[in-house]
């Protein structure tokens, strides 16, 4: 039975912080912010609204746009986020709760590829008959853990949320393939402690995002690349099958060298990281409605994402849209 994507919500907040405005506390430019990275602007979350409430707007968004019958049946919750409210309870139980769902939940950390990955467990729990449907939601308050007097991250990271509903789909559509992938070696150049204060590395731990850029940079031209070929290939098709590239949304040059590597036009690439900057795991399901919204996918189309980040970590995934669902 092959298993798709039936529904989708999205939400960002409001509150947009511009290049201009972070050029007026940080020594940056919105020329070297826009050259280096292609971001313009991103949102911000309001001092009172965290990971669980970008989540259910973004669910509420999905109702809105589907009806209440979207919820249906859904018995599996996946909150992917790297900016949990809290250790425990769990995000998903409290998204459970709020929807009234007859669900199991659980959180997912695995950096920006969060909801890819989520994504993956929740299409191998309907496909092994453990779950009927899945609500896989990607929700990020980074601007909460940014430390905003680090130029080279403060001006790379926004808040948003995505929500999905994962479940049954006919023949010929769904998810064809995905990869998963982590390095762990790599964990001290995209960090942020939390109960420890150094890596098994021995590396001492910020208590905010800390990062380095070129390390990441280097290590994601070469995941986008070898994941998203590794997944074509998987899905039994070829890179000129590809109709719609849904990356995430990090930086626009790290998005052309696998836009170049893949043979694809821009006309096939989603892009929107200059309004939202890196929202992390909600940065696909974003893309991904505003590329559904603008008339850019049709039934059948064979969409490719990708991502990579915090581990470090990587994903890649094809999936056949299904029109008659989202
Ligand atoms: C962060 C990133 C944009 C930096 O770009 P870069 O071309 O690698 O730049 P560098 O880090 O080499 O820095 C070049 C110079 O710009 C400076 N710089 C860094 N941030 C700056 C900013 N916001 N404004 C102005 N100058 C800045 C650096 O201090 C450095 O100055 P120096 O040469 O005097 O030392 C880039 O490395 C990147 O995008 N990496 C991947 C990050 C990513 O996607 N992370 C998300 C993972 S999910």
């Amino acid at each position: 039975m092959p298993v798709g994507l039936l529904a989708l919500g999205t939400y960002v907040p409001d509150k947009v912080l511009t290049n201009e405005d972070l050029a007026r506390f940080l020594d940056t430019s919105d020329e070297w912010i826009t050259t280096r990275t292609g971001i313009k602007e991103r949102r911000v979350a309001e001092q009172n609204q965290f990971a669980y409430d970008l989540a259910e707007r973004a669910v509420l968004d999905l109702v809105a746009r589907h009806g209440e019958g979207a919820l249906a049946d859904v018995d599996l919750v996946i909150v992917a986020t790297n900016a949990p409210d809290a250790f425990f309870p769990n995000t998903a139980a409290l998204i459970q709760n709020r929807f009234g769902l007859k669900a199991a939940g659980y959180d997912l950390l695995a950096g920006c590829p969060g909801w890819i990955y989520a994504l993956a467990q929740a299409v191998g729990q309907v496909e092994a008959g453990l779950a009927r449907k899945a609500l896989v939601i990607g929700s990020e308050v980074l601007t909460k853990i940014t430390d905003w007097r680090d130029r080279s991250t403060a001006v790379l990271f926004g808040d948003g949320a995505g929500a999905a509903v994962v479940g049954p789909v006919p023949d010929g559509y769904g998810f064809r393939s995905f990869v998963l992938g982590a390095d762990g070696s790599g964990g001290a150049a995209l960090h942020m402690g939390a109960l420890a204060n150094t890596l098994p590395d021995g590396t001492r731990m910020s208590n905010k995002i800390f990062m380095n850029g070129r390390e990441v940079f280097k290590f994601a031209v070469r995941v986008m690349d070898t994941a998203t070929l590794e997944a074509i290939e998987k899905a039994g098709l070829e890179k000129a099958d590809i109709r719609l590239f849904v990356p995430h949304q990090a930086n626009l040059r790290i998005v052309d060298a696998a836009r170049e590597r893949l043979g694809l036009d821009w006309e096939q690439v989603v892009v929107n990281l200059h309004k939202y900057g890196n929202t992390s795991t909600a940065s696909i399901p974003i893309a991904l409605k505003e590329a559904l919204d603008g008339g850019r996918i049709r039934d059948g189309d064979h969409l490719l994402f990708v991502s990579f980040g915090a581990g470090l970590t990587w994903a890649a995934a094809v999936l056949t849209w299904y029109g008659g669902g989202a």
